[in-house]
């Protein structure tokens, strides 16, 4: 059994990924969720080939059910849970005159709604946790549109300034528990995400997944002392 765990969602691609390889690598039993279950399956057997300790649970984290599920399975595999990345996510841009209904409720219910379900459904394990080391860690994967509304994605941008507030109102109900939250805050980073601008900014000029790793392992090293609630990735050029 794992001597810590985590529930990474969007584990299935760009960001997600790269964090279940680092956290499982770092000694957790990591539940990998995404959405399309072909994604998921070769994302984990590539960790599962690396002889990595993790899991695969296709859901949806627009659907309450789904999350709940998810929980469920990792506490039945790992008993435990030290760390939660909220970082599945959607971005569909389109002018403010053109907006589908269908597509902002998409983006509503997967960057923003999510997140509050999976604080809700996982509390009781990260409280345990928390009663044990006082460390445990939610990191909420939000976006440099957070900080600064986009043109033609506004809801994208909306979902994301809510994470960064989430995250606030979190740190005050659960930090002082020992459940710390940090929203990061990336400009451009080179995941399939970004496929459709790379002709203009180049993959290599972009933020990588290792500097998001690299900053969620710090998360990871702070004491029970130290709030970080959020994390600002910029380039160079912006
Ligand atoms: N790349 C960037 O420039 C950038 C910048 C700022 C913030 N972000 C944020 O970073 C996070 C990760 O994005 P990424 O760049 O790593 O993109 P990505 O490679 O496209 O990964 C997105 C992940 O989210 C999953 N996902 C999407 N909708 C889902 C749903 N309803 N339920 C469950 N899983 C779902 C995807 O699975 P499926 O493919 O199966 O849907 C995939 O695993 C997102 O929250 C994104 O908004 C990205």
């Amino acid at each position: 059994m794992a001597e810590r765990a985590a529930i990474v969602t969007g584990a299935s691609s760009g960001i997600g990924l790269a964090v279940s390889r680092m956290l499982a690598e770092s000694g957790h039993g990591v539940t990998m969720a995404a959405r399309r279950p072909e994604k998921l399956e070769t994302a984990y057997e590539q960790l599962r080939g690396e002889g990595l300790d993790v899991q695969r649970i296709a859901a949806d984290v627009g659907d309450e059910a789904d999350v709940a599920r998810v929980v469920a399975a990792h506490r039945d595999a790992y008993g435990r849970l030290d760390v939660l990345m909220n970082n599945a996510g959607v971005g569909i841009g389109a002018p403010i005159g053109e907006l589908d209904t269908k597509r902002m409720d998409i983006q509503l219910a997967t960057n923003l709604r999510a997140l509050p379900l999976f604080y809700r459904e996982a509390l009781p394990l990260l409280r345990a946790a928390a009663d044990e080391h006082r460390n445990a860690l939610v990191v909420n994967t939000a976006s440099i549109a957070g900080k600064r509304g986009q043109a033609w994605l506004s809801i994208y941008s909306a979902t994301k300034a809510g994470v960064i507030g989430f995250t606030q109102s979190m740190n005050r109900e659960l930090a002082g528990l020992g459940i710390r939250s940090t929203a990061l805050c990336p400009g451009f980073v080179d995941t399939p995400m970004t496929d459709f601008v790379k002709e203009q900014v180049p993959p290599e000029a972009m933020i990588q997944t290792s500097d998001i790793v690299a900053a969620v392992r710090m998360l990871l090293t702070l004491s029970p002392g130290c709030v970080v609630p959020e994390i600002v990735f910029e380039r160079p050029d912006v």
